[in-house]
């Protein structure tokens, strides 16, 4: 299935106008609480919250909007494909066909990705490829950049290494602290976040067949997922 498959062939099966995603988490939620006060129930519905550590804040969020929630930390399982394994089959369970990562620390493998094709995306705070991984605005301060920003992406298997789907840059060229930083970030993370949910339930997504690294955007699904 192509990336723009998902929402397409979810249409035509005619259950519903919005595509159930899931969201997965590990901490603070203010991305998944962008998404419940955006996009939930309009152009998709979150069906699942996962968390990789118990009692993430996060968590009450998803369940105070009355989304089930779990936890799959890796301690539970035997190793990490093993708690993939479990983790997908939640999500599917619960009827997820899109997969959110929001916040979440923890690294997903092929098995899990080939089930949900085209369909995992990331929210990181950086300019990729620039400062992939932890602790990315730490990274970009200690570089002493002046310019930064947000990606969303498509996921791989590889650290903040998949197709580009959105990205925003701030200039702050006399930045200091990360909390500076993070405070400029925010906002910025939660529009894009939100916005390529939307592009992702339109079905207005797809690889470029010149270079998939290229994600091709249908330029009136974005003027009208900006809203
Ligand atoms: C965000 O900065 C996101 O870009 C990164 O992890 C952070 C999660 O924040 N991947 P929150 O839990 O959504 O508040």
């Amino acid at each position: 299935m192509t990336k723009c498959d998902v929402a397409h062939s979810y249409r035509a099966a005619g259950v519903s106008e919005l595509l159930p995603i899931a969201v997965l988490v590990s901490g603070t939620g203010t991305n998944l609480q962008a998404l419940l006060d955006t996009v939930h129930g309009r152009e998709a519905e979150i069906v699942a919250v996962a968390s990789s550590v118990a009692g993430a804040p996060a968590l009450e969020r998803a369940a105070a909007a009355g989304v089930p929630t779990a936890v799959f930390a890796r301690a539970q399982h035997r190793d990490r494909s093993a708690r993939d394994e479990a983790l997908a089959g939640w999500l599917q369970e619960r009827g997820a066909r899109a997969v959110v990562l929001a916040g979440y620390m923890e690294l997903l493998g092929e098995p899990f990705l080939a089930r949900f094709p085209g369909a995992v995306i990331n929210v990181h705070p950086s300019l990729l490829p620039a400062f992939p991984g932890l602790r990315a605005i730490e990274q970009a301060l200690a570089y002493g950049v002046k310019v930064f920003g947000v990606t969303v992406h498509f996921v791989d298997a590889g650290v903040d290494s998949g197709p580009v789907i959105l990205q925003r840059a701030v200039e702050l060229p006399q930045a200091r602290a990360p909390e500076e930083v993070l405070a400029a970030l925010r906002p910025l993370e939660h529009a894009l976040l939100a916005q390529a949910v939307r592009l992702l339930a339109r079905g207005a997504l797809r690889a470029d067949p010149e270079n998939p690294r290229r994600t091709i955007l249908d330029r009136q699904a974005v003027r009208a997922g900006e809203g």
